[in-house]
């Protein structure tokens, strides 16, 4: 807030990107919003479909397609850029493309002199937060990635459709990779102070495969979304916007993101999604649960992974 104000630069206004922006713009989040892309016509003319909505929008945010010098002077800067999952890929198999185009992009932010913190979004998003923290040089707490903040949304969204309770009174938590070694928290996961393992068991016709139907539907979405219409934007846009908002405002919000591990959940060096309090200084504190034997060791494994995936690129 170097001039009194907040602003947001946005990197990358393809489908994810542009669909933030607007629901930024929807949400009246930010007094400023620069985006910034390659292809300048296309920021162009997001900026101008943008500003034409302004009238409707609860606050007014200053909207322009700019380039990284404007990052100086951002609060925030979000990485959406990037090559994004062709059908049958992995998040995974982006890692390589997407780290070349992240060195570029990380570099010519931090020329600009910005001094803010860092929002990625781009998969495979541990690898691409571990990235931006090296390439930036930037305290850990200052880089966060978007980590399983929409799978947990995903998650809640499907337990409150099966007990018809409101998603926001589940608690519920996936953690690990953003990719297909994460897991579902179930020791820890409670509706309205219930834990969920308890009431499954008590609903009618329940089955124990309903627990695994729930979680595979949770860790295959993007797969399913991207086999109908070629892309996932709207549901991390929103995710994004609710990581901004408590960046932005100070809320000390737990949120489930990409943060460093230095000896939490026994992981080190390592970019992963594990709930952590986020506030203006960015990553306040991970939050450490109690869990289960067999959660732990499923986090091992997606430490393990993911581990493997940044020595290979970061050797
Ligand atoms: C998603 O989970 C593809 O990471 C994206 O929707």
């Amino acid at each position: 807030m170097e001039n009194g104000v907040n602003r947001v630069a946005l990197i990358g206004t393809g489908f994810v990107g542009s669909s933030y922006a607007f629901a930024l713009l929807n949400q009246g989040v930010t007094e400023e919003l620069v985006l910034i892309d390659l292809n300048k016509e296309k920021s162009e003319g997001d900026a101008m479909d943008l500003n034409h909505g302004m009238a409707f929008a609860p606050t007014p945010t200053k909207i322009w397609y700019g380039d990284y010098t404007d990052c100086a002077q951002a609060d925030l800067v979000v990485i959406c850029a990037g090559a994004n999952q062709k059908p049958g890929e992995t998040r995974l198999d982006l890692v390589e493309k997407n780290t070349r185009i992240f060195k570029s992009i990380v570099d010519s932010v931090m020329n600009s002199g910005f001094n803010g913190i860092f929002l990625v979004a781009t998969n495979p998003v541990d690898i691409l937060t571990y990235a931006t923290w090296k390439f930036s040089g930037l305290p850990k707490e200052r880089v966060i990635g978007s980590g399983t903040i929409l799978d947990t949304a995903r998650f809640r969204y499907l337990l409150g459709e099966y007990f018809n309770v409101d998603a926001r009174n589940v608690h519920a938590y996936i953690m690990g990779e953003h990719g297909d070694t994460e897991l579902p928290v179930w020791s820890k996961a409670d509706i309205g102070g219930k834990p969920i393992l308890e009431m499954m068991k008590q609903k009618e016709g329940y089955k124990e495969e309903d627990l695994d139907e729930i979680f595979v539907n949770v860790r295959d979405a993007a797969y399913h979304i991207i086999e109908r219409k070629g892309a996932t934007y709207y549901g991390i846009a929103m995710g994004l916007v609710r990581l901004t908002k408590a960046i932005l405002q100070n809320q000390n919000s737990i949120l489930t993101v990409s943060a460093y591990l230095d000896g939490q959940y026994d992981g080190k060096d390592i970019y992963i999604g594990v709930p952590a309090v986020v506030n203006r200084q960015g990553i306040r504190e991970i939050v450490e649960l109690e869990l289960s034997e067999k959660e732990k060791e499923q986090f091992k494994q997606s430490v393990e992974v993911l581990t493997a995936i940044k020595n290979e690129v970061f050797t």
